[in-house]
């Protein structure tokens, strides 16, 4: 009797135990909560590549994302990236923050938090100043880190540091010079951002799980397929069951789905200057494509996702819908 119940209590510990020995060894991605509404669903807007001052139809995206932000009563912001054009800050006093961020996304509804990533264009310039918390004293909305972890109990999110695993910005310092202080060298920075991205996938039991980048891993506009990505990231992303790959990088809209798994290849890039006009409409799984202006909402419940494309005038270009037993996208 005495021996069965300590086998029990040992049955009881053994797990949490192992969970704290997997806690301290995967504490790499900074680690942040956002509380989901009362009734547990969660909205957000995405937007990529936006920064220009207003120009080529950024102020006409943002105006619409308000009115949609606040349709949809949203509870953050996601920036994929390219933030600041053309090449990204000076420094934290550069006034392309406010020229681009602060004076532009001024409704009501997107005066809540927001998470970005770096992209290349970002790492052109003072890449440390878009992380520096003197960025967020200017505007407390402004929130970016290299990688990343957003638990918001239905979903988590793992916004992850894609620029310094595309090798031709390494191999081109001719062209344009990047930022790759607290990241070079290379090699060892894409195997820890990876170990970190593995075992923070494995250890989260959230419903819906997000990986968020700059970079395309599919994509059928400009830029193409990111073969740095689908080799190294996008088999992590099968294996944990990843719902949605949300990227910028190509200025469009894009839905694509994967030939291996459930997950979905999302693109929203169309932040101000667009119409590139090199689509490959017969990219493997492209099932929506729109290369103009425009951003992406997303709304999840426990059971469903519903995602919805928008142009600049903010007309609903695409909608999907996803359900967690069955994967009805439609
Ligand atoms: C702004 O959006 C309109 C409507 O889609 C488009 O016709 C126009 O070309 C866009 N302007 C730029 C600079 O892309
Ligand atoms: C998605 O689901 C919502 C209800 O949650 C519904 O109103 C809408 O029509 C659905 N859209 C599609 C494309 O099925």
């Amino acid at each position: 009797m005495v021996s069965f119940s300590y086998k029990s209590m040992a049955l009881v510990l053994l797990p949490s135990i192992l969970a704290l020995c997997f806690i301290s060894s995967s504490a790499e991605f900074h680690r942040l909560e956002h509380a989901a509404k009362n009734d547990g669903s969660l909205s957000f807007l995405v937007v990529g590549d936006w920064g220009r001052r207003g120009t080529y139809n950024q102020s006409q995206v943002a105006t619409q994302m308000g009115r949609i932000g606040d349709k949809l009563d949203i509870n953050f912001v996601i920036s994929t990236g390219d933030n600041f054009y053309d090449d990204g800050l000076t420094g934290v006093e550069d006034k392309a923050f406010q020229e681009s961020f602060t004076n532009i996304y001024t409704a009501e509804s997107l005066q809540k938090q927001w998470y970005a990533v770096l992209g290349n264009h970002d790492y052109r310039g003072d890449a440390v100043a878009q992380l520096s918390p003197v960025l967020r004293k200017l505007d407390s909305r402004w929130l970016c880190l290299r990688s990343y972890v957003v638990n918001a109990e239905i979903v988590e999110f793992f916004f992850v540091d894609t620029t310094p695993f595309v090798e031709k910005y390494w191999l081109d310092p001719e062209e344009h010079t990047y930022d790759w202080r607290d990241v070079a060298p290379r090699n060892t920075y894409m195997a820890s951002v990876l170990k970190d991205l593995e075992s923070a996938l494995k250890g989260s039991s959230a419903t819906w799980k997000i990986v968020v980048g700059h970079h395309t891993i599919r994509s059928a506009s400009h830029h193409g397929d990111t073969q740095e990505l689908v080799n190294l990231m996008l088999p992590m992303l099968r294996t944990y069951k990843v719902d949605f790959y949300i990227n910028g990088h190509d200025h469009c809209l894009q839905h694509i789905i994967d030939s291996n798994s459930p997950l979905l290849l999302l693109t929203s890039g169309a932040g101000s200057k667009s119409w590139r006009g090199d689509t490959d409409m017969n990219h493997d799984g492209l099932r929506f494509f729109y290369d103009g202006q425009g951003f992406m909402s997303v709304q999840l419940t426990p059971a469903d996702a519903r995602i919805i494309f928008y142009d600049v005038a903010g007309n609903v270009l695409h909608r999907l819908n996803m359900s967690k037993e069955i994967y009805a996208a439609i």
